[in-house]
């Protein structure tokens, strides 16, 4: 799938130059750290310094500074950017500016660059080498699928990137599990580009069947219809898909682990999958409905990281779970008012159409914890705005009722640089959610602010002693600015990587 390519070059990068750009990372307040920058500097006669000087740099992370006609070390220009002080360098943040540097070569057009990294030394070279090629492949990350070729052509790759470095096999271990993983990651953000036209229930099952293919046995899907829904009691999920034409599809994808039963984890993963959210008949307006063939990134990170379980071992059991529908209105829709009952026997009353999340999760969590019985559950949902107002854009809301998963959870994800912030579950703010007329109502209703906590609160009902967490993704799965580190501009894929080292480590 991936069509670029990183080499190993073993030898001298002025003797055996290869590439059209010469990327050097440079640590804060250049010193005798910087041997490759004073190198290089000094064959150019000193203009690297002068216009760092000139920029008043002091090569802090996003300080970059590109310098052209530099044929006399053989390469046509060098783009330096800044990793910020040598002490405090950590991989995510090396990640983040090394990918700033590669996007710098994207936008001046050149398809081939250099990496040097004579500067640079981390604990551990694997770790290194999957940073590098996670900067590389999803840095560089576009949806282009439906411009013209004309516009593509415009938008030119880095097809080979060349790292000096002596040959080292944790480090080319590493470069191949950064592409692996990027693999998962891409996989996400195509998903959640792909306009909800095309990503139907019916659309993830494929998707689901052919990462089952790939994986040679290791992963297996099975599908509930509808009907298989309805005999098991699944009213909340089925009420949210009764007003679509598409018919609801549960995906269950289930990788066997390598390790033993009784020393490996089984773990369950739940991802939203509404393929589109026009709100049901308590409609969007249309300006926030533009961007909701996104509600599904909760299911379309599930996928990624299956994508990654084809091919890399994991010792855990893992299953997957995409409780995949439409949110529609139409004269079949579910009303403002009905009443249904969930997998779990609670009872709901649906006042707000719009807060469909939460009912597919309720039956997908019931189902998980009933059916499956695993060690632990997470899941990604894109639940609420109420999230994005709390937390800005960037930072996924992290809720769970297990302290040591939590933890768990907070240091996978800061160690792959994904932000994410824990949020009280708040007991109390479960009245909001007691209906008059049934167990729960699906909205707080009148009252300022908290709706992602009681939209968290609501799901922990459908939960009833199984460890859990629910990272609410509604703003991390979905860039509106500028691109920034590995983060592409629209789908982000976020949580790939964060999930994908807690199954690793633990
Ligand atoms: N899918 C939306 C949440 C969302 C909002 C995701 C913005 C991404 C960006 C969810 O189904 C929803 O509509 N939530 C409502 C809940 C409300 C009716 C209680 C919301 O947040 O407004
Ligand atoms: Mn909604
Ligand atoms: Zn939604």
């Amino acid at each position: 799938m991936i069509k670029a390519k990183i080499n190993i070059i073993t030898g001298d990068f002025l003797k055996k130059p290869q590439g059209s750009v010469l990327l050097i990372p440079v640590f804060e307040a250049h010193s005798k750290s910087n041997g490759i920058f004073n190198k290089v500097d000094q064959i150019l006669g000193g203009r690297l310094s002068k216009k760092a000087k000139h920029l008043r740099f002091k090569f802090k992370k996003d300080e970059i500074f590109v310098l052209h006609e530099t044929e006399k070390i053989h390469y046509d220009s060098v783009v330096v950017f800044g990793v910020g002080e040598k002490q405090k360098l950590t991989l995510p943040f090396f990640q983040e500016a090394l990918s700033n540097g590669i996007r710098s070569t994207v936008e001046l057009k050149y398809e081939s660059a250099a990496l040097i990294l004579d500067d640079i030394s981390t604990k551990s070279s694997f770790d290194l080498g999957r940073t590098i090629s996670q900067s590389f492949y999803l840095s560089q990350y576009t949806f282009l699928k439906y411009k013209n070729e004309e516009d593509k052509e415009k938008k030119m790759l880095i097809s080979e990137l060349y790292i000096y470095k002596d040959e080292d096999h944790e480090f080319r271990a590493g470069l191949k599990m950064g592409e692996i993983v990027s693999e998962g990651v891409l996989l996400t953000r195509d998903l959640v580009n792909e306009p909800a036209i095309n990503t139907h229930p019916d659309d993830l099952v494929r998707v689901a069947e052919n990462i089952a293919k790939e994986s040679r046995g290791k992963i297996e899907v099975n599908v509930l219809s509808d009907k298989d829904c309805r005999n098991l009691g699944m009213g909340a999920y089925l009420a949210v898909a009764q007003g679509s034409n598409m018919k609801p599809k549960f995906i269950i994808l289930h990788y066997k682990g390598s390790g033993s039963r009784s020393t490996s984890k089984k773990v369950c993963l739940i991802g939203k999958s509404i393929t589109f959210d026009s709100g049901g008949l308590s409609l969007k307006p249309s300006k926030s409905m533009e961007t909701m063939k996104i509600d599904m990134a909760g299911g379309a990170t599930v996928l990624g990281v299956f994508k990654i379980l084809a091919r890399k071992e994991c010792k855990s059991e893992v299953y997957g779970i995409l409780p995949a529908c439409e949110n529609m209105p139409s004269g079949s829709a579910i009303r403002p008012g009905d009443i249904v009952r969930a997998l779990n026997g609670k009872t709901i009353e649906i006042l707000n159409t719009d807060a469909e999340g939460r009912l597919v999760l309720a039956d997908a969590l019931s189902y998980a914890e009933k059916y499956l019985r695993p060690d632990y559950i997470i899941d990604l949902a894109t639940l609420t705005g109420a999230i994005i107002v709390g937390l800005g854009p960037d930072i996924a809301g992290l809720f769970g009722n297990n302290q040591d998963l939590i933890e768990k959870i907070k240091e996978a994800a800061s160690s792959q640089g994904e932000p994410v912030w824990a949020m009280p579950q708040f007991k109390k703010y479960l009245k909001k959610m007691k209906s008059e007329v049934a167990d729960l109502k699906n909205v707080s209703g009148s009252g300022y602010g908290g709706g992602a906590i009681t939209a968290s609160l609501f799901l922990e009902e459908f939960v009833e002693k199984t460890p859990w967490v629910h990272l609410d993704i509604a703003g991390a799965s979905y860039n509106e600015d500028a691109p920034q580190g590995i983060t592409p501009k629209g789908a982000t894929g976020f949580g790939v990587l964060t999930l994908i080292e807690l199954l690793l480590t633990n």
